[in-house]
């Protein structure tokens, strides 16, 4: 059994999704939070799961947050820390304690549109495929090994927020998904690769669009 603890700072529905799947092999142990007010924090109650808040406007640096954010965690003994819409950047001393444990997912196809505002960014952009990226954390943002990615057609009835909702109904497949190969040891990272063992399928399956023509 692998212990998870997830990460938030708002509704949590990646969060929600990870607990529904009740992925046999992982115990969610804690769903911290910055944000004292995250919506996500009374499902997780809801369910019985350790909710604590680390609040970061309390903290006079970086450092010292994510130090008291370790603190939090580490009172876990986590095998993965799932960022789940955490709305924070953290130290490199943060990612460094928690290398090859440390999960995110990013509404965007990476390494295209790393950062904020991706949906909006996509549509000026004009592609005509978006997505959505789990990957392990590394010290620079929105980057590290690709575990999965969906993606969905942008088609030319979207705006930003019917393209927000096609890519979060695609989070909500794959980060259960790479959570429980996670936390069935199946996943390893070579050369700054994901390998998933046990199956002849490369590790970045998933691009399964949903079709949405106009
Ligand atoms: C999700 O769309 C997630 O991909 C995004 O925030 C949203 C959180 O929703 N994360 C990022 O932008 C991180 N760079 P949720 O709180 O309902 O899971």
């Amino acid at each position: 059994m692998k212990n998870i603890v997830i990460l938030i700072s708002g509704r949590g529905s990646n969060m929600e999704a990870i607990v529904r799947a009740a992925i046999p092999s992982a115990h969610i142990a804690a769903v911290i939070s910055n944000r004292p007010t995250a919506g996500g924090l009374s499902f997780a109650a809801e369910h019985d799961i350790a909710c604590e808040v680390v609040d970061h406007t309390a903290y006079g640096s970086r450092e010292a947050f994510d130090a008291a954010l370790a603190a939090a965690i580490d009172a876990h003994e986590p095998d993965l820390v799932v960022l789940a819409g955490f709305m924070r950047v953290l130290s490199d001393g943060f990612v460094e304690h928690y290398a090859g444990r440390l999960m995110n997912i990013h509404p965007s196809l990476l390494p295209s549109f790393p950062g904020l505002h991706t949906h909006r960014r996509a549509l000026e952009a004009g592609v005509r495929i978006h997505g959505a990226t789990v990957h392990f954390v590394t010290a620079t943002l929105d980057c590290g090994p690709i575990v999965i990615q969906a993606a969905v057609p942008v088609t030319s009835g979207d705006d930003e927020a019917s393209l927000a909702a096609k890519v979060l109904r695609e989070e909500h497949r794959i980060y259960p998904q790479a959570v429980r190969w996670f936390a069935e040891g199946r996943l390893r990272v070579e050369d700054g690769r994901v390998k998933l063992a046990g199956a002849d399928v490369p590790a970045v399956l998933g691009c399964v669009p949903a079709i949405d023509a106009d």
